[in-house]
Formats: structure tokens, C-alpha cells, sequence
């Protein structure tokens, strides 16, 4: 059987974690991605390193170089189709794309949260699900919407909250699901496209 890959572009602003794990699942000749190119918003992130030595195209493109929102999402349009980018894996971008970026790719991008979606939108949500008392805690991921965190969830992994639970170890143990659940939900999702 012949198996297409989807080219996939990852976005990332810096550690990258997620990212290697969507990497390193593409390299399973069943999968149905091919990480086409990773992109930074920032020349510094640590994630870079890790692709380009993983034979994974990169590129930074930062927002100071252009006059406007709109100048650099252009620049990174005219990047992902050089790359040849069909579908776009948000991985801890931390940009907010324009309405217009965002409704080009509809239907093809997705992003890994982590909380349980719709809770806690934006940022610091493990001191959040905390500071409620929240019993259960966890990641999503989502299709990408001009609404912030707002598109339909497609997945989601739970974890309980521990007694003695701290922000920090809250959030190494949903990044942890958020390592499995982000590269199985790819697979899926672009299986069903
Ligand atoms: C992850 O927690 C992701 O859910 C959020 O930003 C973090 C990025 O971490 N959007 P990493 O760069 O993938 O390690």
C-alpha cells in the first residue's frame, strides 16, 4: 500500500518539546505526517537546534524585522509554501495569528493547550486549575479559530491533581500527556482529511 504524508509545518516560540515528539513520531514510515519545515517567531528558541539536527528544515522569522502583523505573516505564508505546507501543528507558538492568517488555514490547524479546554484560555492555566481546586486537570487538542484557545476540541488527556501538587510538578505531568496526546492526535487527524 502507498502511504501520502501530509507535509506538516510545526510553529514554536521556544523550548520545543512537543515539537521532538511530532518529529520523532513522523519518522515512522506509517505515520501520516512529514514535519516539512519547523518555524520560530524567535531566533533563540531552543526547539531549532533539535529539528535542524533531525534533518528538519528551520527558520526564524521575528516579528521586529517587519513593520506590522500583517508584513510578518505574510513572510511566513511565503515560508510554508516554500516548504510546501499542507497542514500547520501550533506547538507552543506563542504569536496570536490575525483573523486572516488564521481563516487561510482553517480546517488545517491545530494547537496543543494545556488545560482542559474551555477552561482556562490563555496563559499560566496550571496556577489557575490550582488556584480553583480543580480536582482534574489536563490538555487539549484544538482546532485553531480567530478565537483564542476557542476552536473545537478534538482531544483531550486528564490527569487527577495531586494533594501536594505544585505549579511546577502540575505542569511536568501535563506536559508529559501532552507529549503523547499531541503527535497521536496528528495521526488521526490527518487520517480523517
Ligand atoms: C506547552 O505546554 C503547550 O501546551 C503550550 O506551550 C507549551 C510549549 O512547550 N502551548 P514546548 O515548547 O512544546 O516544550
Amino acid at each position: 500500500m502507498i502511504s501520502v504524508k501530509v507535509p506538516v509545518a510545526i510553529f514554536i516560540s521556544g523550548r520545543g518539546s512537543n515539537m521532538e515528539k511530532l518529529v520523532d513520531a513522523a519518522k515512522a514510515s506509517e505515520y501520516p505526517a512529514r514535519i516539512c519545515g519547523v518555524l520560530s517567531d524567535r531566533a533563540d528558541a531552543g526547539g531549532l537546534k533539535f529539528a535542524a539536527v533531525n534533518g528538519v528544515p528551520v527558520c526564524a522569522i521575528e516579528r521586529k524585522d517587519f513593520a506590522d502583523r500583517i508584513a510578518h505573516e505574510t513572510a511566513i505564508q511565503k515560508q510554508l509554501a516554500i516548504w510546501g505546507a499542507e497542514f500547520v501543528a501550533l506547538a507552543g507558538f506563542m504569536r496570536v495569528l490575525s483573523p486572516g492568517f488564521v481563516t487561510h488555514w482553517q480546517g488545517r490547524m491545530i494547537n496543543i493547550h494545556p488545560s482542559l479546554l474551555p477552561q482556562y484560555k490563555g496563559l499560566d492555566t496550571h496556577a489557575r486549575a490550582l488556584a480553583a481546586r480543580d480536582k482534574e486537570h489536563g490538555c487539549s487538542v484544538h482546532w485553531v479559530t480567530p478565537e483564542l484557545d476557542g476552536g473545537a476540541v478534538i482531544a483531550q488527556a486528564r490527569i487527577d491533581v495531586l494533594a501536594d501538587e505544585t505549579e511546577e510538578s502540575l505542569a511536568a505531568r501535563v506536559l508529559k500527556e501532552e507529549h503523547k496526546l499531541y503527535a497521536q492526535t496528528l495521526g488521526v487527524v490527518l487520517k480523517a482529511l
